[in-house]
């Protein structure tokens, strides 16, 4: 088990360098397999999640060249073979192999996907488009078939904006004979760095980023170049990080309009940022911070992702600030070990309640998920004494070098594997 500890209660200043998106990584690389031609994709994050899918394409015995940041896929020899279930269940977004595989090859066998606990995490929706695409799914246990004679474009309704449903119904159709319209798309900006990638490789594909997404089906896909977005959630976890223990911190390569939600949010509690045009710098936090509300959403709301890191950021403001979380059912697991350093939370239904402001004291806990691990990261730099997080592989998966980011901007912070 991989340990991470902190000795919290420092100041951190310089800069914080935020790296590929993880959400655009985890289906350029399935997608990278549309073409028989070589992609390169660059900025492409070192996490244990694009690990795990670069050993998906090798055991579709697809060529995989790993150089610091960029990632060349060369799948001209590639074997449409089962993916097992020790490599599915590693990892949410194995899920984009089977939209991948059935646009390529019409056929796709593949387990139920893993990820982090944070709800039922269903994939109809996903399934529902494939059909719609004319596709048949059969399915035994975790084991899904996915195959179709001909695939042909379709209007497709989601019930809900899901962020992998919208991009694995691309996937599937970017081949397909004729025009495919998904409506009630997922408008996140991963969707539009997934479609501009797709069409660098000859796709037809206009509204990504919109609610109508249009996919004109092309025959041939072919050798392309390509740079991953920055990761926006990473750019809100350390601006979230420099409000709570910050001195003049910088977070570079950032689109600032990605993370507008926190921003604005940040600033109505008082803190002074400075917004430049690939950089935010907090310029000052008040003494007392003031309470205020969240309610997650889909982009362009408040991102699920960042809800229990800012949490961390509530239990320092004065008076009751509430969290509600409307995507996923289980995403308060941080909350006992957010009281357990000292905070003042109550969670009813689906809305944290917190009472701020609370000191922390360091102790042990847990990351729970990826997120969850994220929050306890930044409330074990804030806390005063140790901090030991248990279980920190979670956060492993999503954030980069987060121990050398860390410590080069003064953190106290190690990583051990007990
Ligand atoms: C993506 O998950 C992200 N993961 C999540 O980030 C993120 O929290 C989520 O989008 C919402 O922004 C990846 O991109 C790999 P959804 P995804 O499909 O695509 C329901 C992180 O921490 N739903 O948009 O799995 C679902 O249960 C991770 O980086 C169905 O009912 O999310 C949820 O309530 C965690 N049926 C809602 O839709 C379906 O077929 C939104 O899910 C699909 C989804």
């Amino acid at each position: 088990m991989k340990v991470i500890e902190i000795e919290g209660n420092r100041e951190l200043t310089g800069q914080i360098r935020i790296s590929g998106a993880k959400n655009a990584t985890v289906a350029l690389i399935p997608a990278a397999i549309l073409t028989d031609e070589e992609a390169t994709i660059c900025n492409v994050p070192e996490i244990t999640d694009t690990d795990a899918l670069c050993d998906i394409l090798k055991e579709l015995n697809v060529n995989v060249n790993r150089s610091t940041e960029s990632l060349v896929i060369n799948p001209k020899d590639m074997k449409n073979i089962e993916i097992q279930e020790e490599f599915s269940k590693k990892l949410r977004a194995s899920y984009y192999f089977m939209g991948a595989l059935l646009g390529k090859y019409k056929k796709a066998v593949m387990y139920f996907p893993g990820g982090c606990s944070i709800g039922a995490r269903p994939i109809d929706l996903h399934l529902k488009g494939f059909e719609a695409l004319g596709a048949t799914v059969t399915n035994d246990k975790n084991k899904y078939i996915v195959e179709a004679k001909e695939l042909k474009g379709a209007n497709i309704y989601l019930d809900i904006a899901s962020v992998g449903a919208t991009i694995n119904i691309m996937l599937a159709a970017v081949r397909a004979k004729g025009k495919t319209v998904i409506d009630n798309a997922a408008k996140e900006p991963e969707i539009v760095n997934v479609a501009t990638f797709l069409n660098n490789m000859g796709a037809k594909i206009t509204g990504a980023g919109t609610s109508t997404i249009k996919i004109e089906g092309v025959d041939h896909l072919h050798k392309c170049f390509h740079e991953v977005i920055p990761d926006r959630i990473e750019a809100g976890t350390y601006l979230i990080i420099a409000a709570l223990c910050g001195k003049d911190l910088r977070i570079d390569n950032v689109i600032p309009e990605h993370i507008d939600s926190l921003t604005s949010k940040l600033e109505e509690m008082g803190i002074k940022l400075d917004i430049g045009i690939d950089y935010v710098r907090v310029l000052e936090v008040p003494e007392k911070l003031k309470a205020t509300d969240i309610k997650t959403a889909v982009y362009p709301g408040f991102a699920t992702d960042l809800q229990q890191p800012f949490t961390v950021l509530l239990t320092q403001a004065e008076g009751i600030s509430k969290v509600t979380e409307t995507i996923w059912e289980n995403r308060f697991m941080h909350v006992p070990y957010l009281n357990a350093l000292g905070a003042d939370i109550t969670v009813e239904n689906q809305t944290a309640k917190i009472q701020g402001p609370r000191e922390l004291i360091g102790c042990e806990v847990v990351a729970t998920d990826l997120r969850a691990g994220a929050a306890m990261v930044a409330a074990g730099l804030k806390a005063k004494g140790k901090t030991t997080i248990t279980n920190s592989e979670h956060i492993l998966r999503g954030y980069e070098s987060i121990i050398e980011k860390l410590t080069n901007v003064g953190a106290k912070i190690t990583l051990k594997e007990i």
